[in-house]
């Protein structure tokens, strides 16, 4: 069934999550938020705000939980590090700030309790109000440098379809499936199917196909009341998966948009994924990388 109210043209504004402890990193994210964690030159936030920007949105909630100051500091202005900066001529590192210029306004509020990404959710419905809305996850930036247009591609398709939900979506190895929510495809065309379920963190045997949730998705307002019907799971967490399978079974519109290779989603939730992401990032560093690369390669040489 198509979502009848929103004829609006592109998608404005985007909740972000960064309310988790990321036990996963631990103890780097002993007294930091992960988010904060740098990959290259900066820290994981400010790649998923600059494309958010890039992506046409210009206002951002954060929802965030204790120890996440210092992602709200990182998006003020400092004036006394720009006067700083600016009395000893180091106008290299004065460019290093311009992000502060990011053409979006930017609200924190907190989730109180951890009680599940769906619960975070729900911390952002008087500020979505009756507009659609982007969901970022904070912890996964999308394209080399974070320079995805899927956030984009999820709006138009989400407003020419007259969809309740578009969910990105990435394909993973088999063994990889029971880490993320799966989608259950049916038809579609060219870059989109629609989904006829989803389950969260399958086993490989039970999962309905190697499909992953990614990290980015639209949605109507509606997911606010779906949200609300869904109970929480065994460690007393609130869903979101659980509240868009909810509008599949009310017989809403929820597509999947399929991510472009160039579109490579870096989980930022693991060592072993942030490793990687990082090392590729310096590699791609335009300043850095080549040295680095001869450094890499002597590393890997030494026996
Ligand atoms: C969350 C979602 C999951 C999605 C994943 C992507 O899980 O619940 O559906 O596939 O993000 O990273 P989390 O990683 O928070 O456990």
């Amino acid at each position: 069934m198509a979502d009848p109210l929103y004829i609006c043209k592109v998608i404005q504004s985007a909740l972000i999550p960064v309310a988790g402890h990321g036990t996963r990193l631990l103890p780097a994210t002993k007294s930091q938020p992960k988010e904060m964690l740098p990959v290259a030159r900066k820290p994981i936030v400010q790649y998923v705000a600059e494309e958010l920007v890039a992506n046409g949105i210009n206002q951002m909630l954060f929802i965030t939980g204790r120890n996440k100051a210092s992602i709200e500091n990182h998006f003020d202005s400092d004036p006394e590090l720009m006067r700083v900066l600016a009395s000893t001529n180091k106008q290299e590192l004065l460019d290093e700030l311009k992000f502060e210029e990011l053409q979006a306004n930017f609200f924190y509020t907190r989730q109180r309790q951890q009680k599940g990404l769906g619960d975070a959710i729900l911390c952002g419905e008087s500020f979505a109000g009756e507009l659609p809305f982007v969901v970022a996850l904070g912890d996964s930036i999308l394209g080399m440098n974070g320079e995805s247009k899927a956030v984009s591609r999820l709006s138009q398709l989400f407003t020419e379809m007259r969809a309740s939900c578009v969910i990105a979506v990435e394909e993973v190895a088999e063994e990889d499936v029971s880490h993320y929510g799966i989608i259950d495809p049916g038809e579609g065309e060219g870059d989109w199917v629609r989904v006829k379920n989803l389950v969260e963190k399958p086993n490989k045997n039970a999962a309905p196909s190697r499909w992953a949730i990614s990290g980015r998705y639209a949605f109507s307002p509606l997911i606010f009341d779906m949200i609300r019907r869904v109970k929480p799971d065994k460690r007393g967490e609130i869903q979101l998966t659980n509240a868009m399978q909810l509008l599949c079974e009310e017989g809403k519109r929820v597509l999947a948009l399929k991510l472009p290779k160039i579109d490579k989603r870096y989980d930022i939730g693991n060592f072993p994924s942030y490793f990687e992401t990082f090392v590729e990032f310096a590699l791609a560093d335009p300043l850095y990388g080549a040295d680095f690369r001869v450094a890499l390669k002597k590393m890997l040489e030494r026996k």
